[in-house]
């Protein structure tokens, strides 16, 4: 019996769950005696809170409390930062003072017997305001750049003389991109559930990060950590939005502490474009020198994204640019642009998502000027170290993508000539974009209990907004123990499970998966030992080094007969489950000496309509080099949202700010557009066989984000190509086209 669950195309463990209503979302866990909060936000981009008329409101029906900064308790907020985080600046400290940051800004919560009692209690809340014009727009000449403070992934480089260079080159393009601030739109709600019991704190919390949200939450209230408990099950798409703690999971808590009962409060569609991060808007420019047959002999990239004014938000905008090609001239730089508004944060792809826009759409507007296929530029330009680091790659499948692409793609068939392929009066499109993503590996930890019916229990604390991490987990368990699926049960979303890093940055599958690996072998160890010191044990007297595991029985090396059976060791130690935990985290050296990013190649077809300028996506092919797949079908769909997510980027999403007050205009469903299932054709993912045996024991190299990053840059590449005419920005919209 052997059981290779890695690799397989098993369906979700959780998937009946979900279905069913079954599995439960954070708003889900009402509470005996629950009230309903809900949060006013500033009417007003920034200034200073003048008045609030709380008397009146205070007497509404069911009205239980309306808090401000008035009445709110000073809370403690000890410093803390969180992995995801901002290093530089401050959190904002809700109902803490009279200042407005940014529109939105929560500047009070309503406390209610019932919902709609505290939505018509917050509707009727009066509050005045000294306002003033906030500053939102990056173009604003009143916006000053500042270079992020400390943290490589910031930090300008340079190697050789790129200005020199590209100011002697045979061939240029210099362009200059715009992206839009994006929000994350999952379709699960930001919301929590707070109870008190005592000094004791339980949060039932949307959250990509429980571990994080339970330092945070003692932090701000100056409590111990070990007193406030996170439970997240299920998260219902995250994309980054839920990897910090946000301010309404304080507000949750305040309330709840205020009328001494729990307290359920969820965010509004609206409220998700105020106060819960965004993808910032990027300004970029790109410099290409090349020979005329097509060699990079210079690549400067910089870009410029907005922060808020409390806090510096970082993102990888320029860091895939020192390795993506081989160039010996190369300029890097990045700045903030701190304006009124909330702080972005990280969503799907950050930074990379946006920066290899600018740059793969630079690389293709020198294909066509070199007359060059922008697959062949690409291999001509294939550095074999990261020129950046000087190390070589952990691996590196780029190529391997583009020609497993392009031959499910049909890419050969493809007329070079912009405006020359048509389907009727259509204006077809093909283009091309790579993508990449840093392999992650951040310290985790699992518990493994292995209980008397030969069956395991596999805890680590994780999320999983989507991927399928209870299953790919559920499946790592079952490969290391040799247990079949249906005897392994993988349980996360707690902050009392073993701590792991926060499920963003692709990194859960190789943290987490490595962490129930350790803690597997770790079990078996454990069970082991017991057994050569146990007098009615067969291997009683053993020596330790005598004895292996295999296939779920522990057996003599050299001794064919297999030996005892998990429930047959556990019930003769007695019959309690037998427990080990274990950590593991990326050896030190190894990341010294090598490279490590997943790689992809997009290929994407698309039409225009001349007359309407109307784009459509009509068919996409990536191909990824993202180390091993654990679950084929999993992987699949994982990549299929991203390139969805690649798609609104492309064509759709884009979050408008109103001049006068920073207000987010198209904050809800109707007007913030993201594909839909009629806009979503025929998607196809693929991976290249791809062994990394440095990244991680799993060797895996993570999916989530590689997966969003070529998408948008290939479709403008493919717009490019079906109407002869360069947008620069995103997303590309029908006004864009109507000269075509
Ligand atoms: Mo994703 S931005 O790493 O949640």
């Amino acid at each position: 019996m052997t059981m290779q669950a890695i690799g397989k195309p098993h369906s979700r463990v959780d998937g009946r769950a979900k279905v069913t209503g079954g599995a439960r979302y954070a708003a889900e866990f009402n509470q005996p005696d629950q009230l309903y909060a809900v949060v006013v936000g500033s009417t007003v981009g920034l200034g200073r809170i003048l008045r609030i008329d709380a008397g009146a409101v205070a007497q509404m029906p069911g009205v239980r409390a309306v808090i401000s900064h008035l009445n709110a308790p000073r809370l403690a907020y000890q410093p803390h930062k969180g992995g995801t985080d901002p290093a530089n600046g401050e959190r904002l400290h809700v109902l803490q003072d009279d200042q407005v940051r940014f529109y939105g800004q929560p500047v009070a919560v309503i406390v209610a017997d019932s919902l709609d009692h505290a939505e018509r209690a917050a509707a009727a809340l009066a509050v005045s305001y000294a306002g003033e014009t906030p500053v939102v727009d990056p173009l604003d000449a009143k916006v000053q750049p500042v270079a992020p403070q400390a943290g490589r992934a910031g930090a300008d480089r340079s190697r050789g003389d790129a200005d020199a260079a590209f100011a002697a080159a045979p061939v240029t393009v210099e362009a200059s991109f715009d992206m839009a601030r994006e929000n994350h739109t999952p379709m699960e709600p930001h919301a929590t559930i707070a109870a008190w019991s005592g000094d004791r704190l339980t949060l039932w919390s949307k959250s990509q990060f429980v571990v994080n949200e339970q330092a945070e939450i003692a932090a701000i209230f100056g409590m111990p950590a070990a007193n406030v408990q996170v439970i997240c099950p299920f998260v219902g798409g995250g994309f980054g939005t839920s990897l910090r703690t946000w301010p309404h999971v304080t507000l949750a808590a305040i309330a709840a502490r205020q009328v001494g009962r729990p307290v359920k409060l969820v965010l509004t569609r609206r409220q998700m474009f105020h106060t819960t991060g965004h993808r910032p808007r990027t300004l970029q420019r790109v410099a290409l020198g090349a020979t005329t047959d097509g060699r990079l002999t210079s690549l400067i990239h910089e870009g410029s994204g907005e922060t808020s004014r409390y806090e510096q938000f970082v993102e990888a905008l320029t860091s895939t640019s020192g390795f993506m090609y081989s160039c010996p001239n190369v300029r890097t730089r990045y700045r903030l642009l701190p304006m009124d508004t909330g702080t972005p944060t990280f969503m799907r792809g950050p930074g990379e998502a946006s920066g290899m826009y600018a740059v793969e759409s630079a690389i293709d507007e020198l294909s066509y000027k070199l007359g060059i296929d922008p697959v062949e530029l690409r291999r001509r330009n294939e550095p074999a170290i990261d020129e950046a680091e000087k190390l070589p790659f952990s691996s590196r499948s780029l190529m391997q993508c583009y020609a497993l692409g392009a031959e499910r793609f049909g890419w050969a068939s493809r007329d070079p000539r912009p405006r020359a392929m048509r389907d009727g009066r259509l204006l077809i499109g093909w283009g091309v974009a790579s993508a990449s993503y840093p392999c992650f590996f951040s310290p985790a930890s699992a518990r493994v209990r292995l209980l008397a019916d030969g069956s395991a229990e596999v805890e680590a604390a994780s999320s999983d907004m989507g991927p399928g991490t209870y299953t790919s987990m559920t499946q790592v368990a079952a490969e290391t123990l040799s247990l079949p699926l249906d005897k392994v049960r993988f349980s996360l979303g707690r902050s009392d499970f073993p701590a792991t890093p926060s499920h963003g940055g692709s990194q859960t599958m190789s943290s987490v998966g490595s962490a129930v690996r350790a803690a597997c072998l770790a079990v078996q160890a454990e069970l082991a030992k017991r057994a050569v010191a146990d007098r009615r044990s067969q291997l009683f007297g053993a020596s330790i080094d005598s004895v292996e595991w295999r296939e779920g029985r522990l057996s003599r090396k050299g001794d064919a007969a297999a030996g005892p059976s998990y429930s047959e060791l556990v019930t003769g130690a007695g019959g309690s489950p037998v427990e080990a935990g274990a950590s593991a985290a990326r050896d030190a050296a190894i990341a010294k000496q090598y490279s490590m990013h997943a790689f992809g190649a997009v290929f994407v077809e698309v039409s225009v309509d001349p007359d309407l300028g109307l784009v459509r996506l009509r068919r996409a092919v990536g191909a990824y080099g993202a180390g091993r797949i654990v679950n084929p079908k999993l992987a699949t769909s994982q990549c299929i949202g991203g390139m969805v997510g690649g798609l609104g980027m492309a064509l759709m999403e884009r979050t408008a700010l109103d001049p006068r007050d920073g207000r987010p205009v198209n904050a809800h469903m109707g007007d913030y557009l993201v594909p839909v299932n009629l806009d979503v054709p025929h998607l196809e993912a693929h991976f290249v066989e791809e062994q990394d045996p440095h990244v991680n024991p799993l060797g895996v190299k993570g999916l989530g984000e590689v997966a969003l990053v070529g998408m948008a840059p290939a479709i403008a590449n493919a717009v490019f190509h079906a109407t002869g005419k360069r947008v620069r920005e995103l997303p590309i919209r029908i006004e864009n086209l109507l000269d075509v």
